[in-house]
């Protein structure tokens, strides 16, 4: 095993950290990526993801790994794992176009026995309805019996300090259970438990369920909140008194909505599949248009806060604080600040923005001044939403300075100029 070459076809957030661990426990790794910029950064040991520094670029170099962006360049693999995007198409399906293009690659660069792994979040049925069609067809060989097929879904958590890729258990499905164990031998050997599912299927609805329970979960609290102000129940002190419930409740919070790559887009793989049975999966659907709207919610949120202090949402300065997807990293996939801006624009308002993470923001090609000195910014606008609670963002100092301040986070001190969502 150590030793064997992997090929890892996408050195994204998802491929880079385990081309990392692979390059570690003393596989040959090489990274394929369309983007030659990535693969020169990388060659240069520069990071260009979250949570990867450049010293663990460096480290991997040492071990041997190699960047390219010309597959003509890569020999026959023992292992390949397709880490590329599943975004969505024009008309909110899967886009598979990525995964399609890598396993043509991956095609041809199989040999009898390579272990084939598909890390992409998709809908249950695409390792075995669409990769095993496809590489059979480019190599002439048969999955399950001269190579192996399997699905391993990654579960990446962004900023957390606790769980990276070598201690967050790998599920594994193979689409034949000699497949499994090519899968499972491999994984082992990258990361601390490997948990076996029945088939490739069930390790990709695995995957699919965990996003989904956090979409409608994070849709619930979303939900409660507009009502819960209507009802004059403060649902963040709510949530606090049911979390110390030792069993039977995980805790979700509300916020201006979703991003990120996977909990807005994934579930939508999964009601696409529902779909194909003739029928709609309404959990999901619910969820989508109670969080999609929470921008607008914002807005009208901070329309109302404004107007409570006899000023227009036209021609007020407005200063958004974290405009990436989560707290504490750079991605700004998917995030819900772009919706909100948006919106804020539209009415009027003159927006600006501050985040550490982020060095320029446009929105549909309009540059959005970005506050340099954040305590001058607070002061000077008339109202401050926080949208990100990025550890750079000290509570009291946010209460102190601002004017009139919305606080989408629940992490504000109550005061007469601060509202909670
Ligand atoms: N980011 C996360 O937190 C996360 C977590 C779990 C699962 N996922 C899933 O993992 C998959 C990858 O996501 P990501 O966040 O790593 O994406 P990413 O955009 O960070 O990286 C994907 C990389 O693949 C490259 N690429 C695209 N097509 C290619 C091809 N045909 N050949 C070679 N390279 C190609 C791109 O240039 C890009 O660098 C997605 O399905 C995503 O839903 C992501």
């Amino acid at each position: 095993m150590p030793g064997q070459d992997v090929l890892v076809i996408g050195l994204g957030y998802v491929g880079l950290p385990l081309a990392i661990a692979a390059a570690r426990s003393g596989f040959r790794v090489t990274g394929l990526d369309l983007n030659a910029e990535i693969v020169a950064g990388l060659m240069a040991g520069r990071s260009h993801v979250d949570d990867v520094t450049d010293a663990e670029i460096a480290e991997m170099l040492d071990h041997g790994f190699r960047a390219t962006a010309d597959e003509a360049v890569v020999e026959p693999q023992d292992v390949i794992v397709i880490c590329v995007p599943t975004p969505l198409s024009e008309a909110a399906g899967p886009d598979l176009s990525a995964v399609r293009a890598a396993t043509a690659t991956a095609g041809r660069l199989l040999k009898a026995g390579t272990l084939v792994s598909l890390e992409s979040t998709t809908y249950p049925g695409t390792t075995e309805e669409v990769l095993g069609p496809l590489l059979e067809k480019a190599s002439g060989l048969t999955a399950g019996i001269d190579f192996w097929l399997a699905f391993s879904p990654e579960r990446i958590d962004p900023g957390n300090p606790v769980y990276g890729f070598a201690n967050t258990p790998k599920i594994v499905g193979g689409l034949t259970p000699s497949c499994t164990d090519a899968a499972e031998a491999f994984y082992a050997q990258v990361c601390e438990q490997v948990i076996r599912a029945k088939s490739a299927r069930e390790a990709e609805m695995a995957k699919l369920l965990e996003n989904t329970y956090r979409h409608v979960n994070i849709a619930l609290v979303n939900e409660m909140a507009i009502f819960c102000r209507e009802l004059d129940v403060d649902l963040w002190d709510a949530i606090r008194c049911a979390a110390t419930k030792p069993f039977g409740f995980q805790p979700f919070y509300p916020g201006p909505g979703v991003g990120g790559h996977c909990i807005p887009i994934d579930p939508n793989y999964l009601s696409y599949k529902v779909r194909t049975l003739g029928y709609p999966f309404r959990f999901v659907e619910l969820a989508q248009e109670i969080n999609s709207r929470m921008p607008g919610y914002v807005t009208d949120r901070a329309a109302e806060l404004l107007n409570r202090h006899a000023k227009a949402v036209n021609g007020a300065k407005v200063l958004l604080l974290g405009v990436t997807y989560k707290r504490d990293i750079a991605d700004q996939r998917e995030s819900p600040a772009r919706p909100l801006a948006r919106k804020l624009l539209a009415r009027g308002a003159q927006v600006s923005y501050h985040d550490p993470y982020v060095p320029a923001w446009t929105i549909d090609g309009q540059s959005i001044p970005r506050a340099g000195d954040l305590h001058a910014a607070l002061a000077d606008a008339d109202l401050v939403i926080l949208l990100q609670a990025h550890q750079a963002y000290d509570p009291a100092q946010l209460t102190q300075a601002a004017r009139l301040l919305l606080d989408t986070r629940g992490v504000v001190p109550a005061a007469p100029h601060v509202e909670a969502l």
